[in-house]
């Protein structure tokens, strides 16, 4: 599975992808309005920065802006992806930009049918926000598992991105039940590897060593 880092903030992502943990990036309207810098410029940047898929998102909410704004972001990187929101608009401008092998993420997915709807249009990322579905109580891991039965049953390849992930928790459970990909925010990624047993068990051997007086020949 692959991990991308849900930010617009280039310095966290360009130290995440020093350390190996960025196979690609996602950003959103509010996660560039929050860098105070041009929308462009942080595209841009971020897709020096990162080789992998870059989701950059129109704001438009017609067909026809969308697919103007998707090709000036398509136009900044050739590891753009245009991201649209799940709305009928938004499938129209997927299929289109299938014609037109650009590459497309349909966000704010929160049902397996609208899931549906977005393999069929064509979209190459589909992103089930699980976290915004736990937040009204509702199972958001457990659509990761509908969506992978429903793709797998009519061998649809749209690629599951497991998106809005609050803990590690979630990032297992959309390995487990079957998503391509999970983005998830900075702090998140770079605790993945943290385990207190890990600690303490890495003190103890070390202060076991140091006490021995051995040396590492
Ligand atoms: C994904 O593409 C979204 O930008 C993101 O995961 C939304 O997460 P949030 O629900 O924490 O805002």
């Amino acid at each position: 599975m692959q991990f991308f880092v849900d930010s617009a903030d280039c310095a966290e992502i360009r130290a995440l992808s020093e350390l190996g943990l960025v196979d690609g990036v996602t950003t959103n309207p509010s996660l560039v309005a929050k860098t105070g810098r041009g929308f462009f410029e942080v595209v841009r940047e971020i897709c020096a920065i990162v080789p992998g898929p870059v989701s950059a998102e129109v704001v438009a909410t017609d067909t026809d802006g969308m697919l103007a704004e998707g090709g000036q972001l398509a136009a900044l990187a050739k590891n753009v992806v245009v991201k649209l929101p799940l709305t009928q608009a938004g499938l129209r401008a997927a299929a289109a930009f299938r014609q037109k092998r650009i590459a497309t993420n349909v966000t704010l997915c929160f049902s397996a049918v609208q899931a549906l709807l977005a393999a069929k249009a064509g979209a190459t990322y589909v992103s089930p926000f699980i976290g915004r579905l736990d937040d009204i109580g509702e199972d958001g891991t457990a659509l990761i598992g509908a969506m992978r039965a429903l793709y797998d049953r009519h061998g649809l390849t749209t690629k599951i991105l497991a998106a809005s992930i609050r803990h590690a928790e979630h990032v297992e459970a959309a390995a487990r039940l079957g998503a391509d990909c999970a983005t998830m925010p900075p702090k998140i990624l770079r605790r993945l590897d943290a385990h207190e047993l890990t600690q303490k068990g890495l003190d103890a051997f070390l202060q076991d060593w140091n006490a021995s007086g051995l040396k590492f020949e």
